[in-house]
């Protein structure tokens, strides 16, 4: 089953042509990865998924993104409530300087999720722990988020995340500022969460996206060139430009 369908869907930045006429249906509980090199659009593609892009000046769209058979650009769409659905990380952890509980707190504050104490600090406590942040950080709860080290801090990240009940999440190249032992137990810990959620990944390090992922698109100026399998898009890729990338000929 495909939670993502992305149709016919064109992004401009003012007069510059970034996203063109991309489709792909995105599979539910999987984890894909977006590859392709640098400024070929993979962050501008991740970020029309929960209409991040609105934001920036001289944006426009066309076609469709339907997540559960809802196009998220029809006119009536709360992107409140889609944000809140489809979470986003990025690759500095993006933490508020306030304390850990209230970093995960917040979101289900302005969303009035909870506003029980006990409610909250329940939630808190199950996000920390889906994370495995939980017993690093319990008895330290009203320190500064900025006190933990940065892959605690891109963890707290995904746990405030997973607090709001997102059941997408996609990662902008979460691991870019970690070392390769963070960056593993990242990678093991979406992983661990695609059991639930929906996850796409965009990512410069095409081990990590054979790593992690079970599809995998291939970007290249703006187009999507290929969407496969991700053993496919590494061992046997139908198109040649694919087969030039993961082979490591440009890039
Ligand atoms: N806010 C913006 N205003 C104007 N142009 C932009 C903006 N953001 C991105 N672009 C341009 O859109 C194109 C795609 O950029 P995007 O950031 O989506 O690529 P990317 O594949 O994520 O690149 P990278 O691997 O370097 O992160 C690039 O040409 C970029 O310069
Ligand atoms: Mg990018």
């Amino acid at each position: 089953m495909s939670k993502i369908e992305i149709r016919n869907f064109n992004l401009y930045y003012t007069s510059l042509h970034v996203l063109k006429n991309i489709n792909v249906n995105i599979l539910e509980r999987k984890i894909t990865a977006i590859i392709g090199p640098s400024g070929c659009g993979k962050s501008s593609l991740l970020r029309s998924i929960n209409r991040m892009n609105d934001t920036i000046e001289g944006v426009h769209v066309s076609g469709e993104i339907n997540i559960f058979g809802k196009n998220i650009y029809d006119i009536g769409i709360d992107v409140r409530i889609l944000r809140k659905n489809v979470g986003m990380v990025f690759q500095r952890p993006n933490l508020f300087p306030i304390s850990i509980y209230e970093n995960v707190a917040f979101g289900l504050k302005i969303n009035r999720i909870h506003s029980k104490k006990n409610a909250i600090n329940e939630v808190v406590e199950k996000s920390l722990k889906s994370v495995s942040l939980w017993d690093h950080v319990k008895d330290k709860l009203h320190k500064s988020a900025l006190s933990l080290t940065l892959e605690q801090q891109q963890r707290l990240c995904i746990a405030r995340v997973v607090a709001v009940a997102s059941n997408i999440i996609l990662l902008d190249e979460p691991c870019s500022s970690l070392d390769p032992i963070a960056t593993q137990k990242i990678e093991e810990l979406i992983i661990y969460l695609s059991d639930q959620y929906t996850i796409v990944i965009v990512t410069h390090n095409m081990q990590q996206a054979a790593r992690v992922s079970h599809n995998t698109a291939f970007m290249l100026l703006g187009e999507l060139i290929e969407f496969d399998k991700t053993e496919k898009i590494f061992t046997n890729p139908s198109m040649n430009e694919t087969e030039d990338y993961v082979s490591g000929r440009f890039g």
